[in-house]
């Protein structure tokens, strides 16, 4: 699904010290399976994320998308494809404030009607959410409950790939396992995407992807797994 060539990222290119986010990275990502991705903390992670994402361009290299470089396209075909084709889950959930529950699954929506209305409930439920939340404005709803919603929206539009950056952080271990359980199911037809620091809960991924210093690997055993 993703080709990806000599991917660099430098976010001030115009300082005397450049800094490599990214250093030349070469990875293949197949259609489907839960693919996690560690790492320490600013080893590129969330850069590549975003670069895989459309949300950030590289500075160099090539990511191949089913036969589109995604390098080359227009803003306008880049918003299509992040509306169309791919989820997020941040770690921030990003909620609308003035919106219940229900409704801000459904904003991922194309339009309201009550079929959407029922799979907005459906993965709500799916997720852990009870029907006494459905109608609750952020606000009122626990951190993990937020996430959980954020989570719900990213697979609204049944996104062929599902970028998820910490999404289990604000989550306790038995919340991440489940909500980890509704993302592993996903991945069974689809890409998913995970980035976290808590190994523990990638135990039913199928491939770690490790990052370290904007590199694919450990100094260690220097190679991806
Ligand atoms: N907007 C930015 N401007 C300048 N440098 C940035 C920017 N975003 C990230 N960086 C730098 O790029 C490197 C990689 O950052 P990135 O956010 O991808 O790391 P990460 O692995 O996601 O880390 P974390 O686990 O803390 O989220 C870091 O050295 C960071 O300081
Ligand atoms: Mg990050």
């Amino acid at each position: 699904m993703f080709e990806v060539k000599n991917l660099c990222m430098i976010y001030d290119p115009d300082t005397d010290e450049k800094m490599y986010a990214l250093k030349g990275l070469d990875l293949t990502l197949p259609d489907k399976g839960l693919i996690g991705i560690i790492g320490p903390s600013g080893s590129g992670k969330s850069t590549l994320m975003y670069c895989l994402s459309t949300l950030k361009q590289p500075t160099e290299g090539s990511i191949i998308y089913n036969g589109t470089e995604l390098t080359g396209i227009s803003m306008p075909e880049k918003e299509r494809v992040r509306r169309e084709e791919f989820g997020f889950i941040f770690q921030k959930h990003y909620l609308v404030p003035y919106m219940g529950a229900v409704d801000n699954v459904i904003v991922a929506g194309d339009q309201k009607s009550r079929g959407l209305e029922r799979k907005a409930e459906e993965l709500l439920l799916d997720l852990g959410i009870k029907e006494k939340e459905f109608g609750k404005k952020p606000a009122r709803l626990s951190g993990g409950q937020c996430q959980r919603v954020a989570i719900a929206r990213a697979m609204m539009n049944d996104p062929r790939v599902i970028f998820a950056d910490e999404p289990t952080a604000s989550l306790d271990h038995d919340n991440a396992f489940h909500v980890m359980d509704v993302l592993k199911k996903y991945s069974e037809e689809r890409l998913v995407l995970v980035v976290t620091h808590d190994k523990s809960i990638l135990k039913n991924s199928d491939r770690i992807i490790e990052m370290w210093d904007g590199e694919i690997g450990t100094p260690e055993n220097g190679a991806d797994k």
